[in-house]
């Protein structure tokens, strides 16, 4: 450092009128150039050639004219008298089910596990790791417990962490991003697939498309099939049956 300082005041101080710095500093620079001239348009290039089965729709210009959807307010006493449960102890708990019987919560996390969180004293016990991204978690009517792992499909989970997978599928197309589940009391599943175009890491692309790539579905674990409900669904997400066990929402 302190010699090339000394280098080139010398040089400045012998042709005191010429930029003599630039030019060492133009020629480092010219791997630089290099990059952004051929590198950087070819790694471009090859990144659309991957994507090259995104296909958005149309932008929406007209939808931004109108007023927006209000909602009701939130009920600002909600969370009084609420409680942590396993803070801490979760990573990323994207669903929950409640089991009233054991006081057991059960809730699927970023790492792949399925935990459950005892609620008298807050302990979180590992039930499996589904190796995948278990994200809806609803209870089924033989104490197992149903997961929508978003790599995996719908699973079949027992209490002793047993892993079995009831569908992945449904009229040929695979599953790419199962999400939201939840059990009727006559015991049909009812599930949802985000997309089948982006898996779970992806969703942005899904989202940047802005196409109807989910589905809503049933599987019947009397004759084990898996029927599609409603096709073309933006993102279809989180699933509920009606207390009346007369709908489904999505
Ligand atoms: C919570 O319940 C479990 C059994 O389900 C029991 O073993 C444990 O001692 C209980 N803990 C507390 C703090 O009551
Ligand atoms: C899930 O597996 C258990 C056995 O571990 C079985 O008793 C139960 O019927 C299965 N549930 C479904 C929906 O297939």
């Amino acid at each position: 450092m302190a010699e090339s300082i000394s280098d080139e005041s010398v040089l400045q101080s012998q042709i005191p009128n010429t930029k003599v710095g630039r030019h060492p500093t133009n020629r480092r620079l010219w791997p630089l150039t290099l990059l952004l001239s051929t590198v950087v348009p070819v790694l471009a290039a090859l990144l659309v050639y991957q994507l090259d089965s995104f296909d958005p729709a149309p932008f929406p210009i007209h939808e931004f004219g109108q007023t927006p959807i209000s909602a009701l307010l939130r009920n600002d006493h909600m969370l009084q008298g609420a409680e942590f449960v396993g803070a801490g102890k979760l990573l990323g708990p994207e669903d929950i089910a409640y089991d009233s019987e054991s006081h057991l919560i059960f809730t699927g996390c970023e790492d792949g596990w399925i935990k459950r969180v005892r609620l008298n004293d807050s302990t979180v016990e590992s039930v499996v790791n589904t190796n995948g991204r278990p994200l809806g978690v609803a209870l089924g009517l033989n104490n197992e417990i149903i997961v929508a792992d978003a790599y995996k499909g719908l699973l079949n989970i027992s209490r002793d962490g047993e892993v079995e997978l009831l569908t992945d599928e449904a009229d040929g197309l695979k599953f790419k991003f199962t999400d939201g589940v939840d059990v009727a009391d006559n015991g049909m599943i009812y599930f949802t697939d985000a997309s089948y175009k982006y898996e779970f890491h992806r969703h942005w692309l899904d989202v940047l498309e802005g196409k109807p790539h989910g589905r809503f579905m049933s599987f019947d674990p009397l004759t084990r099939k898996t029927k599609v409900l409603v096709s073309h669904i933006y993102f279809a997400n989180g699933v509920a049956v009606s207390p009346t066990q007369d709908s489904e929402k999505v």
